[in-house]
Order: structure tokens, then C-alpha cells, then sequence
């Protein structure tokens, strides 16, 4: 009889645990989200990797995903993820965004040096402004975007 329990406590247990997978996975539609279903088994068995010839579809997706979006990041997510970081503050003597004075004389310098400055560096200000993944036309975008925010 004790032994009779304690596998039924055993099977309780093993049904509530299902039902808590089964919670987890309630984006899964009606049917597929058991540990049961067809899908969970399919998951369970894929193989952790998989072979991708070059010039196969599945290579340009991962070659599209290395890329990003594709689509060069805008003037504003540039300067907010990396130059807002001294521009906003005016850490390290930079000019801060929307200071007109202390941009005046940089803008009468012309978008191509100012941009040439932004994307080699110039003083204090590092090299893309420390954005080692910024394109130059992203760069530029920036040097478009706080010159803008600046006039
Ligand atoms: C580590 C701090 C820092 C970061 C990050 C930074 N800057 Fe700067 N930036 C400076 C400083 C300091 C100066 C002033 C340099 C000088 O005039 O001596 C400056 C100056 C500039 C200038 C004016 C250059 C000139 O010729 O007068 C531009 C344009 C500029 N930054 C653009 C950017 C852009 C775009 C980013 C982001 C991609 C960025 N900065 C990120 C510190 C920074």
C-alpha cells in the first residue's frame, strides 16, 4: 500500500511538471504545447547544429543576420548608443548637443572635416566616437544629427 502511494505521488508529481512546461510553452497553439505533442518530441530530437553550404539559403539567412537589419542605424540611434555618452554631458571637454556657441565655429568648419574629425578622431574625441561597429555614412549620420540638434 505505501509503495501504491508513493508511485502515485511520484506520477502526481511528473503530471504537475508537465503542466508547468506546459504553462511555459503557452505560446505554442492549442495541441502542440505538451512535452507530449509532436513538436516538443521534434525539439527534443533536432540536432544542436546544422551544415550550411555556401550559396544554400540557410547561409544567407545567417549571413543577413550577421549584417543586422541590413538597413544602416539612423543619426539619432548612433548618437544616443555611443557619442550622447560625452556629447550629452560634456564629458572630457566634448561640445554638448544643442550648445550652439560651442558648435558655431565647429559647423563653420564644414560637415566634411567635422565628419573627417568625428570618424578618425580629433583630441579627445576618439575614433567614431568609440562606435567600432559604425559604418562612416552612419558616422556621418550622427555628425548630421547633432549638428542639426545644434545650429
Ligand atoms: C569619449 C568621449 C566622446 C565620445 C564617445 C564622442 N565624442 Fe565627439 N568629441 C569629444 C571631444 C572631447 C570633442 C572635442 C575635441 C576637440 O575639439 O578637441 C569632440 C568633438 C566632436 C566633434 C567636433 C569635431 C571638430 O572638428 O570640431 C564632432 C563632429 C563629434 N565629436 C562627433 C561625435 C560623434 C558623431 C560621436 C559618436 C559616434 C562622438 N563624437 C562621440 C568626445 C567624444
Amino acid at each position: 500500500m505505501k509503495k501504491l502511494l508513493s508511485a502515485s505521488l511520484v506520477l502526481l508529481a511528473t503530471l504537475f511538471a508537465g503542466t508547468a512546461v506546459a504553462a511555459e510553452n503557452s505560446s505554442y497553439p492549442l495541441g502542440q504545447r505538451s512535452i507530449f505533442s509532436d513538436r516538443a518530441t521534434a525539439e527534443r530530437l533536432a540536432p544542436v547544429g546544422s551544415v550550411c553550404v555556401e550559396g544554400e539559403e540557410c547561409g544567407a539567412q545567417v549571413a543577413a543576420a550577421e549584417a543586422g537589419s541590413g538597413e544602416p542605424r539612423s543619426g539619432e540611434q548612433v548618437y544616443n548608443s555611443g557619442c550622447a555618452a560625452c556629447h550629452a554631458s560634456g564629458a572630457a571637454g566634448a561640445p554638448k548637443l544643442g550648445d550652439s556657441a560651442a558648435w558655431a565655429p565647429r559647423i563653420d568648419k564644414g560637415i566634411d572635416t567635422l565628419v573627417k574629425h568625428a570618424y578618425e578622431g580629433f583630441n579627445a574625441m576618439p575614433a567614431k566616437g568609440m562606435c567600432a561597429d559604425c559604418s562612416e555614412e552612419e558616422i556621418h549620420a550622427a555628425v548630421e544629427y547633432i549638428v542639426g540638434q545644434s545650429k
